[in-house]
């Protein structure tokens, strides 16, 4: 369905159930055969959205109502009920498992129609209740754990790729039903504001651009209070300390994490000392508002190297499965998945919690590194390794001044930075890469020319993801993405870039899909997480950097000069030069050595990125712009001697000298 078609019926539905409201309304004097007929009339305006309108009427038919919330709220709890059957007829399948995939498969299922029912539970509670204000925020809750329990389901069925296909078959048939009428939920709630334009439903108004408004200058609420501004922003004093030395409470993470409560409402930070911790870290679905703390993206590390090849399905290869169901936060730590190319499937870290952070953090891994599973997620100064899908999932995930760096892939293979999987066209899922830097491991860039890379493929219908004011290096190829079977999806997919630079950002030979959209800068506004996460009202609460908006107000009108920003090589080249006398380098500057020289030596790892410009005219000749507000120059460094002789291309190697 499209877009423009959506609106039309959107239209429509508000006329008709506005008409049966107000037909009720008039026949109050009490034949309830009238009131009858009216809910009949109401439960075929509310289906009209929906993909599956006989199995929504069906499930409704009960109804004696003519208030579209009830209605809604009774199709959710239909969805609940199918999916308690299939969880009840699933043991019918498990007599059937033989072999071993297929027993992981079933597992797998059982635990994901807990989370599936568990979001269909808080859309139901949240509809029940009256102490919502913001339209904008009710309405986006509901679409995101819609969202997630139509991607469990769906996560169920993707575990029997390689297993028995008469189980495969067996699963899919039962969970027909229960995906039909989640199916029929989410569309439901995603018209909900058209229904309140003009229905007056009580306690709430419509927000719009309301979220701008609550923040501060620095990103907060402005109801956060200064003390508490100050607070957010500090190392907080862990409950629990975890240090492979023995010097903390435990050596393990998991034996930690039994130490968080029941419900647990508070941080409850979790330091973890550096070191190699080789265990599988599961943070639980009731494990609510826990921090992970580490020594460094390379210095605490969780590794293990469980892997598909091996037989579980990639949903259960994760080393961490962050499996709670709101706000979890990690800082400072690597997550790595160790198997290697040869494993494929083997996931690093897994991702499915409602409004999750992670700062500073490294994702280590080969093909499918990191599973953005569902929800909302923001990911501040990460770097992300891998071969293909190296970023998958159906969350709703941004990533902001984050690394993807490309991995040498196995000889027959190509690389593909993300496989975004949104199935539903009112799924509030989606990648947003902000800021960021696509570019290629020490191993991959001198063979290149050998292995292909896109930027992204559709794992479902739907597949959206947006790649705005980034870096691409020359590693992307041209077309930038690619199918994920012959013209798969390249109708129905959602991809844009907007306000690229590096050579790799060219959009001349780009795949000419119907799915590929050209943007304007209000469209990419949308896809800032001020927006598309509603992220003022959670993300400046975990204290890490954040920009709602747009990382470089200028973004859009200076492309031209952006376009001479790179990754440093160790070399100026004559595409670095933004004007005569003005040199612009984007670069990696770390704590302990000389820019760029631990690049070339493959130190990817540096903890900081930075633009730096050279401006010839006069002294100061070098100025930094400090990391996440390249426009707020700011003078970190000075050189008071001109760098001569300027070097274009030469072997004037600028690692040389040490700039800070
Ligand atoms: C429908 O509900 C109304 C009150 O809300 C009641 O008077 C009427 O009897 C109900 N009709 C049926 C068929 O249950
Ligand atoms: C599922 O099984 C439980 C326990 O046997 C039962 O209480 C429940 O009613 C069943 N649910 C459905 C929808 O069949
Ligand atoms: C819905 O809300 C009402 C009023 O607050 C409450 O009595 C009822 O138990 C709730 N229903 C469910 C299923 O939670
Ligand atoms: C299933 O098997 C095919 C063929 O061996 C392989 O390419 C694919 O990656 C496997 N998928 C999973 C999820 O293991
Ligand atoms: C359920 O089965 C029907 C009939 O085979 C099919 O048309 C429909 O697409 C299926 N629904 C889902 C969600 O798979
Ligand atoms: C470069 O330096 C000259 C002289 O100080 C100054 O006028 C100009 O604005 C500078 N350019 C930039 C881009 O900083």
């Amino acid at each position: 369905m499209g877009k423009a078609i959506i609106g039309v019926c959107a239209v429509i539905l508000v006329a008709m159930v506005v008409a049966v409201a107000v037909g009720v309304t008039r026949s109050r004097s009490g034949r309830s055969e009238g009131e009858l007929e009216a809910s009949k009339k109401a439960v075929k305006t509310i289906c009209q959205p929906t993909h599956y309108k006989e199995e929504c009427e069906k499930s409704l038919a009960g109804s004696n109502t003519t208030d579209p919330k009830e209605l809604i709220k009774a199709g959710l709890e239909a969805a609940i009920r199918e999916i308690e059957k299939v969880v009840n007829n699933s043991d019918t399948i498990q007599d059937a498992a033989k072999d071993q995939r297929t027993r992981y498969a079933l597992e797998d299922c059982k635990e994901l129609m807990g989370y599936s029912i568990n979001d269909l539970k808080k859309s139901f509670n949240q509809l029940n209740s009256s102490g919502v204000s913001r339209l904008d925020v009710y309405v986006e809750n509901l679409r995101i754990w819609m969202g997630g329990s139509i991607t469990f389901q769906q996560t169920c069925l993707y575990g029997f790729e390689n297993a028995s296909t008469v189980a495969g078959e067996k699963m899919k048939k039962l969970l027909n039903t229960s995906q039909m009428l989640t199916s029929n939920g989410l569309n439901m709630v995603s018209i909900i504001p058209e229904l309140i334009r003009d229905l007056n439903f009580p306690g709430l108004t419509r927000a719009g651009g309301g979220t701008r408004k609550l923040l501060a200058k620095d990103g907060f609420p402005s109801w956060v209070s200064f003390r508490q501004r100050m607070l957010l922003q500090q190392n907080p004093t862990p409950n629990v300390v975890v240090a492979k030395d023995g010097s903390g409470k435990y050596t393990s993470i998991n034996q930690a994490l039994k130490d968080v409560p029941i419900n647990n409402a508070s941080p409850f930070v979790i330091y973890i000392k550096a070191g190699v911790y080789n265990e599988r870290v599961y943070v639980n679905n009731n494990m609510f508002n826990v921090v992970f703390i580490g020594d460094g993206p390379t210095k605490t590390v969780i590794t293990g190297n469980v892997n598909s090849v091996d037989g579980p399905t990639t949903y259960n290869t994760a080393t961490v499965s962050i499996h709670a169901d709101h706000n979890f936060m990690a800082k400072n730590i690597g997550f790595q998945n160790s198997a290697g190319a040869i494993k494929h499937q083997a996931v690093a870290l897994l991702v499915q919690c409602d409004q999750a952070v992670f700062y500073n953090c490294q994702m280590d891994g080969y093909q499918d590194t990191l599973y953005s599973h569902s929800h909302r997620q923001f990911y501040r100064d990460c770097t992300i390794l891998g071969t293909i899908d190296f970023i998958f999932g159906n969350g709703a995930a941004v990533f902001q001044n984050c690394k993807m760096i490309v991995r040498k892939p196995l000889d027959n293979q190509q690389c593909i930075v993300t496989a975004q999987g949104r199935k539903e066209q009112m799924d509030a899922s989606g990648f947003v890469l902000q800021n960021c830097i696509i570019s290629g491991a020490p191993d991959y860039l001198p063979v290149k020319g050998r292995f292909k890379t896109y930027l992204g493929r559709p794992w479902e219908q739907f597949s959206r993801t947006i790649i705005m004011q980034s870096q691409l290096d020359d590693i992307i190829m041209p077309e930038g993405w690619m199918p994920w079977n012959i013209n798969m999806y390249i109708d129905t997919l959602w991809y844009a870039e907007f306000g690229n630079r590096g050579p790799g950002a060219g959009q001349t030979n780009r795949v000419k899909w119907k799915g590929i959209q050209k943007i304007t800068a209000a469209q990419a506004q949308q896809f800032t997480p001020g927006v598309f996460l509603i992220g003022g009202d959670w993300i400046p609460k975990s204290g890490v950097p954040y920009t709602a908006g747009m990382t470089n107000e200028n973004n859009g009108r200076k492309t031209t000069k952006n376009k001479c920003a790179r990754l440093g090589s160790g070399r100026l080249h004559e595409t670095d030069r933004c004007k005569e006398n003005i040199w612009k380098i984007y670069c990696l500057l770390d704590t302990y050595g000389s820019f760029p020289s631990d690049i070339a030596k493959g130190r990817i790892e540096s903890e900081q990125a930075r633009f730096f410009v050279l401006n010839l005219s006069s002294p100061p000749y070098l100025s930094t712009w400090k990391q996440g507000s390249p426009w707020n120059m700011v003078l970190d460094s000075a050189i008071q001697a001109r760098p001569t002789p300027f070097p274009v291309g030469g072997s004037n190697n600028i690692e040389s000298r040490r700039w800070s």
